[in-house]
């Protein structure tokens, strides 16, 4: 688009973004806007500053930069502001409220030229102009997005991200991202929906043909669709499928869970495994986030879940599992427990429904297992039930 310019940092090398599961690496998107005032739209990571720079250099000198728009302060975003302060020195950074209460919180020492934006404030850059509106925990109490209302185009920050890196710029271009924005809004999004839907309806009406975010490529075609999907995921994820997760340490448990599956898939549910010490728990939450039935399991270890079980469940809880179904199971020595740990945190959860758990002591034998595959028949038929 004619006077707006990429200007971000792509991590190849990234695998792991404060825990969410980047197998393709990351992005930090900064967009530059030349008009009659020249415009950065947020910044990127520590460490790829000069990569930021750099680009810019291509376009224009950075010291003619007039407003840096600081949409969110997390340090994704937000750590090469220090060094922008030096290279743009006439520029203003524009920020919320609560965005300039935040930089003085992360940057300590550090003046910045903060120019405050309300809600619905707009910034005139010459033939065009930007209009900010507050998106509180979209994904921290102070982000805001902008709108460029001349191209239709709003700068959603992290709202529609994903991390990968590629060398497509546009979303259209790739073969498959639903998984890696399914997995950043499980792992990032999902907590907080009832925030996504307030700010779906502070924006209602307003015409969008494209949406830049700060991670992954930029959404120009389908725009309705991943609106769709952002609304489904925001209000309702659930599908008729099941998720079943275990830890296991001599394979009884990993036994069961194997059976649990067949059980559910024999009534006609989709039902998949994941071994929690091999899955990366992001991965995990995006399938967990649009199954009806959550089932966990784990051995007993003294009187608690094995731990990668253990770890998983506070994720878990942040997917808002309150239209799930919920069980557990797993096997155990003599005393027990890890089941009765993971059925009271289910019901803690909120979870809609939450079955008797199922034990096995020491090795399933064949009754076990049919006692398993029987398990995985009632979960799924109530799947099928919620769905009727
Ligand atoms: Fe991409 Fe919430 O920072």
């Amino acid at each position: 688009m004619k006077g707006v310019f990429w200007v971000g940092a792509i991590d190849w090398m990234l695998r792991d973004f404060h825990g969410l599961w980047t197998p393709k690496g990351g992005t930090y998107n900064a967009y530059l806007i030349v008009d009659e005032k020249v415009t950065l739209i947020d910044t990127v990571a520590p460490n790829f500053t000069e990569e930021l720079l750099n680009r810019i250099r291509t376009i224009i000198d950075p010291a003619k930069i007039d407003y840096i728009i600081c949409q969110h302060v997390e340090p994704d975003h937000s750590t090469s502001y220090v060094a922008m302060i030096e290279a743009a020195p006439k520029a203003k950074i524009i920020t919320s409220k609560k965005g300039a209460e935040f930089l003085k919180l992360n940057y300590p020492g550090v003046e910045f030229p903060v120019e405050i934006v309300e809600d619905g404030g707009t910034l005139s850059l010459g033939k065009r102009s930007l209009t900010f509106v507050k998106i509180p925990m979209v994904h921290w109490p102070e982000t805001m997005i902008s709108y460029l209302a001349e191209e239709q185009l709003v700068f959603s920050n992290d709202a529609f991200g994903m991390q990968i890196a590629t060398p497509y710029r546009f979303a259209d271009q790739l073969e498959d991202w639903y998984e890696p924005l399914r997995a950043y809004y499980s792992y990032i999004v999902r907590f907080n929906a009832k925030a996504v839907l307030n700010a779906f309806k502070k924006v209602e009406g307003i015409p969008i043909k494209i949406i830049c975010p700060s991670h992954g490529p930029i959404w120009r075609k389908n725009i309705e669709r991943i609106i769709e999907i952002y609304h489904r995921w925001s209000s309702n994820p659930e599908q008729k499928r099941a998720v079943i997760v275990y830890s296991t340490i001599w394979n009884s448990t990993k036994r069961m869970a194997l059976m649990i599956r067949e059980g559910i898939s024999n009534v006609g549910v989709p039902a998949e495994v994941y071994d929690l010490e091999r899955e990366p728990l992001s991965r995990v939450q995006g399938a967990a986030m649009e199954a009806k039935a959550v089932v966990v399991g784990a051995m007993t270890y003294n009187i608690d879940p094995y731990y990668p079980t253990a770890a998983f469940m506070p994720y878990l809880k942040h997917l808002r599992p309150d239209n799930k179904i919920g069980a557990a199971f797993g096997s155990y020595g003599w005393g027990g427990g890890a089941t009765r740990v993971l059925t009271q945190q289910l019901k803690d959860f909120n979870f809609g429904e939450v079955l008797d758990p199922l034990d096995v002591q020491f090795r399933p034998s064949e009754e076990d297992l049919k006692r398993c595959f029987d398990y995985g028949q009632e979960i799924g038929r109530k799947v099928i039930a919620a769905f009727s």
